[in-house]
């Protein structure tokens, strides 16, 4: 990485005026991909199909310009499908008009009173939230007693989403160097790795349950050569190996 080039683009991203211009021409994901759209919704649903929608108050963090997968909740008889960004991808007046709702909030405190949404999800946020503790709390906090979040977790650096080598090159600076070189750009990852996810999540209040593991023999095997930058090769082989999972979240008894 060319640390300059990343320092400067990100200073120049702090202002909001270029960075709102800028999300123009972002791809957040599954806009435009019907396959991942539908994904998304199979994995979200479980067992239960998509009927388990059905009278739900469903809250979606961070949906991008991808507003198909809350759609495609309320047509399955969800009572209430809202979706929370820190960015404006989506305008909020059409959105309104089909159903869903989008609500812009500052990326800490979400705007609903408490035990508000029977269901939670997101799908390739988690890893750009700027401060995952206090916002998996407030997951917690906005779900009814017995509710569930689902959420799929993306442990790549996304400067390097097609180079398998460099999956863990983030790491390989310190956090206020990161910070200064990606803070207020949407590729920033938080860096976070399973067992750092496992313990927010019980501090939270939550029980986990990993619906799937995704773990890279490349990863594995660049951490047995310790051919990994330095912080990489401190974590135990799993924690290095892991890319991707999907979690279920239910409050602890
Ligand atoms: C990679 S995109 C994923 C979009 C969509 N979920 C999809 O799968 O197509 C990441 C999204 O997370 C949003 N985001 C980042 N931090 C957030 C936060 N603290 N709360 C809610 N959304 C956030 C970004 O603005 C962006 O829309």
């Amino acid at each position: 990485m060319h640390v300059l080039r990343h320092l400067i683009q990100n200073a120049i991203m702090a202002f909001p005026p270029v960075r709102n211009a800028a999300s123009k021409y972002h791809h957040t994901g599954r806009n435009g991909d019907d396959a991942g759209v539908h994904d998304t919704l199979a994995r979200y649903a479980g067992a239960g199909g998509s009927a388990s929608f059905a009278g739900k108050a469903i809250l979606e963090l961070g949906p991008g310009q991808t507003p198909h997968v809350l759609l495609a909740m309320r047509a399955a008889g969800a009572s209430r499908a809202v979706g929370a960004d820190i960015q404006r991808y989506q305008e909020q007046e059409a959105a309104k008009e089909q159903g869903v709702e989008i609500a812009l909030y500052d990326g800490a405190r979400l705007p609903f009173p408490d035990a508000t949404f029977d269901k939670v999800f997101s799908c390739d946020v988690m890893e750009h939230v700027r401060n995952p503790r206090p916002l998996v709390a407030e997951m917690r906090r906005v779900l009814v007693p017995g509710g569930t979040v689902f959420a799929r977790v993306d442990l790549r650096d996304h400067y390097y989403l097609a180079v398998e080598d460099r999956w863990l090159t983030c790491l390989k600076f310190s956090t206020a160097l990161w910070n200064s070189m990606t803070w207020y750009r949407s590729s920033y990852v938080n860096r976070l790795r399973l067992s750092d996810w496992n313990r927010v999540f019980a501090e939270a209040g939550f029980v986990a349950d990993y619906a799937v593991i995704e773990r890279s023999e490349r990863l594995a095997e660049l951490h047995d050569q310790g051919a990994l930058p330095a912080s990489a090769l401190r974590l135990d082989r799993d924690d290095a190996s892991t890319y991707r999972f999907d979690v279920w979240l239910t409050a602890a008894k």
